[in-house]
C-alpha cells in the first residue's frame, strides 16, 4: 500500500543509467533449468519479478546464489522435480518459461499458470500448440495447471504461429533445445529478448539460428555447459526514461543501451521535434529546444513501436500540442490506465484499440492508481509534468520491472519519494 508522491513541474535533466532488461532476465533465469552446469548470469536487473522467478527455481532445488546486486549464479543439476505449483508460481505471468524449461529437461512439465491480466485474456494456446508439436501432451487442468508429458525425449518438428507471440517464441525455443532432431519455428517473434535468450542458450552448446528473423532452426543438442552470460539493456525503461525527460521538456543522456534496440522510439522522437544523437551504448535526448508537436502511434510486434512503451507514450503525447491517434495493435485492452490520466486533466478518448489524445496545456495532480507495471509508469510521467502534487498508488506493480526508480529519477532532478503507508493506516483506510 505505499505510494510514491510527486511534486510535478520540473525538466528533467542529467544522465540515467538503464538496468539489464527484464523480459530478457525472466526467461533466462527459468533457461537455466536446463544447463547441465553451473552458471552465471550478469547484468540482472534487481526488481521484484526476478526476485519471484529465483526463488521459484530455488523451491523447485536449484541452488541460486546471489553473487552482487546485478548478478546470479545458479546450479539446477539438483533440481529433481518437474512440478511447479505453488502460489508463488501463479505470481507472475512469465512462469509458463517453466513449461517450456521443464519440459526441455525433463519430458514433463506441471506448471500453475495466474489468470487474465488487466489488459486483456492472455491466451497460451500457441505454447501448447507448439509443445504438442514437439510431441508433449498438454492439458490445462483443474485450477489452471497446465500438465504436459511425453513418455520419450521431445522430437523436433515444424511449428507455425498463428501470431506473432513473444512468450510463445521463447517457450518452444527452450522445449526444443534438447529436442531428437530440427525444429523449425515459423512466425517467431523478433524482440531484442529472443535474441538474448539464444545467445545465452547458445553460448551453452545450443545450435539455434535465425532468432531476431521470422524463422528460427533449432537443432536439439544433449549437453549444455556452463557460461557466464550479460543480459540486454531494457530497451523499455530506456524508452521510460526518455518519455519522461520528452514531457518535461528535459534533455537526458540514457546510458547502457543497444541504441538500435531503440529505433522505434527514437524514430517517434525524432517526428515530434526531439534532438536524438545516437553513440555506441547511449542516446543523448534534447526536448528543451525546439517546439514538439503531436504523432500517431501504432504498437507492433519488434521492429515496431513496443505495446510496453504506448501508456508512457500516451503520458508523454497529452502534453504535447495537437492530437495524436494511438492505436494498441498487440493487447485488446491496454487503455485501462487512461481513466486515471483523466482525473490528472488529459483529454483522452478511447474507442476499442484507439485512443485520440488531445494534448492540454496543463495536468494537475491528483491521487491515481497504477493498473498495471507500464500504467505506473506513465503515472509517474504525468505527476512529473503536472502541476501540484501526485499521489500514485499500486506501486508493487511498478516496482515489478523497474528498478530503483525513485533514485533514477531524483538523481535527474524529479521530485518524487515513496511514502510508506504503515500497516494500521492501511486498515484505516481499507
Ligand atoms: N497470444 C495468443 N496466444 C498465445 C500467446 C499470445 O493469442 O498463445 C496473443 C496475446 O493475447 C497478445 C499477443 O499474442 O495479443 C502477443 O502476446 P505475447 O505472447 O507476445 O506476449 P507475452 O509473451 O505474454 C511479453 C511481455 C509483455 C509484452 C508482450 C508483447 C514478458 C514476460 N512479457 O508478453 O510485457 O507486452 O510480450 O511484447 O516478456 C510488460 O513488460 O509490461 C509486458 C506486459
Amino acid at each position: 500500500m505505499d505510494k510514491y508522491i510527486i511534486n510535478g513541474g520540473k525538466p528533467l535533466h542529467g544522465e540515467v543509467t538503464i538496468s539489464g532488461a527484464k523480459n530478457a532476465a525472466v526467461a533466462v533465469i527459468p533457461a537455466a533449468i536446463l544447463c547441465d552446469e553451473p552458471c552465471r548470469i550478469e547484468n540482472i536487473p534487481n526488481i521484484s519479478d526476478v526476485t519471484l522467478i529465483a526463488n521459484i527455481l530455488k523451491n523447485l532445488g536449484a541452488i541460486v546464489k546471489r553473487v552482487n546486486k546485478h548478478t546470479l549464479e545458479i546450479d539446477s543439476r539438483p533440481i529433481n522435480t518437474f512440478s511447479a505449483t505453488d502460489d508463488s508460481v501463479r505470481g507472475m505471468r512469465a512462469s509458463y518459461y517453466l513449461i517450456g524449461a521443464l519440459l526441455g529437461r525433463f519430458h514433463n512439465a506441471k506448471v500453475a499458470l495466474p489468470g487474465g491480466c488487466n489488459f486483456g485474456v492472455r491466451p497460451i494456446d500457441q505454447h501448447l500448440k507448439g509443445f504438442a508439436a514437439l510431441g508433449a501432451n498438454c492439458e490445462l487442468v483443474n485450477g489452471g495447471i497446465v500438465e504436459a508429458k511425453c513418455d520419450t525425449r521431445l522430437h523436433g518438428a515444424n511449428v507455425y504461429f498463428d501470431t506473432v507471440s513473444v512468450g510463445s517464441t521463447m517457450n518452444i525455443m527452450l522445449a526444443a533445445v534438447k529436442a531428437e532432431g530440427q525444429t523449425i519455428i515459423e512466425n517467431a517473434a523478433k524482440e531484442p529478448h529472443i535474441v538474448d535468450l539464444a545467445n545465452f542458450l547458445n553460448s551453452m552448446g545450443a545450435n539455434i539460428r535465425g532468432a531476431g528473423t521470422d524463422v528460427i532452426k533449432i537443432r536439439g543438442v544433449d549437453y549444455l555447459h556452463g557460461i557466464t552470460y550479460s543480459i540486454i539493456p531494457d530497451q523499455i525503461e530506456a524508452g521510460t526514461y526518455m518519455a519522461a525527460a520528452v514531457a518535461t521538456r528535459g534533455s537526458l543522456l540514457v546510458k547502457n543501451v543497444t541504441p538500435k534496440h531503440l529505433d522505434s522510439i527514437t524514430a517517434k522522437l525524432s517526428d515530434i521535434g526531439v534532438e536524438v544523437e545516437e553513440y555506441d551504448e547511449a542516446v543523448r535526448i534534447d526536448a528543451s529546444k525546439r517546439p514538439l508537436k503531436s504523432c500517431n502511434i501504432k504498437t507492433m510486434p519488434h521492429p515496431g513501436f513496443p505495446t510496453d512503451c504506448q501508456p508512457q507514450f500516451v503520458a508523454m503525447l497529452s502534453t504535447l500540442e495537437g492530437t495524436s491517434i494511438v492505436t494498441e495493435n498487440v493487447w485488446d485492452n491496454r487503455f485501462q490506465y487512461v481513466r486515471e490520466l483523466l482525473l490528472m486533466g488529459a483529454k483522452i478518448s478511447v474507442e476499442g484499440r484507439v485512443a485520440v489524445v488531445e494534448g492540454v496545456k496543463e495536468l494537475h495532480g491528483a491521487p491515481v492508481k497504477a493498473t498495471d507495471l507500464r500504467a505506473g509508469a506513465a503515472l509517474i510521467i504525468a505527476g512529473l509534468v503536472a502541476s501540484g502534487e501526485t499521489e500514485v498508488g499500486s506501486i508493487n506493480y511498478i516496482e515489478r520491472g523497474y528498478e530503483e526508480i525513485i533514485d533514477k529519477f531524483r538523481a535527474i532532478g524529479a521530485d518524487i519519494k515513496k511514502q510508506y503507508v504503515p500497516d494500521d493506516e492501511v486498515a484505516t483506510t481499507a
